[in-house]
């Protein structure tokens, strides 16, 4: 001890100032790497995993099955040509297949697009870059159902009616459209923002409904999911052309 004190009186003014700046230059990278891990964890959860594992609280932090997927068996043909819009990390569509289906995605941000065809050996050739409302007819269109979760809500309303027509331009007749929309507090949205400053908007399931019998799909079923989560409902919705 008395070593250190020593060796602590001898420090010149030059050292305690190199001695200061190093420190500042590790609180400073420390600082930095943590807010760079809490941007990835806030766009992780912000997409692929909304419904999961922010809402519903299924199994850990991206449960292996989504909750819409719950829905796909009971609302599709069997071996049904499905189209995922805004596929995200395609664990949907690696779902369709797993089930039997004959399943397709589109998806316009190259990041998640990139994590989905990484993600199974089946995806590369059946995810594409598309995207709301200017779908056109991916994968030569004619699907006998499309799957759209928890992106509907990123589009502004005025955009809602051309995106609905989109979806169902895509579908042959008889074909499904199996829809998941949220609905979050209203407090929680700033200027048309959700809390991590993603567009977000809540598409009335009545307004949806009205817009797509206007493009020729009727409500076949409606059902509130329950979740965990006090700040956002969600509601699958599924129709029929
Ligand atoms: C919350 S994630 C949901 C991903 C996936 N459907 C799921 O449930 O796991 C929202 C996705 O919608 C996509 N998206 C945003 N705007 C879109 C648009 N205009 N058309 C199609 N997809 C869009 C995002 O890139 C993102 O992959």
């Amino acid at each position: 001890m008395p070593h250190f004190a020593a060796r602590r009186a001898a420090f010149t003014r030059k050292e305690w100032a190199l001695i200061v700046l190093g420190l500042a230059t590790w609180v400073a990278i420390i600082a930095v790497a943590v807010w760079f891990v809490h941007q990835m964890t806030r766009s992780q959860a912000a997409c692929g995993t909304a419904l999961e594992a922010r809402s519903l609280k299924l199994d850990g932090a991206e449960a292996a099955r989504s909750a819409i997927s719950r829905h796909f068996e009971a609302s599709f043909a069997p071996g049904a040509r499905v189209l995922d819009v805004g596929c995200g990390k395609g664990r949907d569509v690696v779902a369709l297949l797993d089930m039997g289906f004959d399943a397709w995605g589109v998806e316009p941000n190259d990041a998640m697009r990139a994590r989905a065809l990484a993600r199974d050996p089946r995806l590369p050739g059946r995810i594409a870059a598309a995207g709301l409302p200017g779908l056109g007819q991916p994968f030569g269109g004619g699907f006998d159902a499309v799957v759209c979760c928890a992106v509907l809500m990123h589009l502004a309303p005025d955009d809602l009616p051309a995106a609905l027509e989109a979806l169902a331009g895509v579908l042959e007749p008889r074909g499904r459209l199996l829809l998941a929309l949220p609905e979050m507090l209203a407090d929680r949205l700033v200027d048309g923002h959700d809390p991590d400053g993603r567009a977000f908007a809540n598409h009335a399931p009545e307004r949806v409904q009205a817009l797509l019998a206007d493009a020729g799909l009727a409500l076949l079923r409606s059902e509130e999911i329950p979740t965990s989560s006090a700040e956002t409902r969600w509601r699958v919705l599924l129709f029929e052309r």
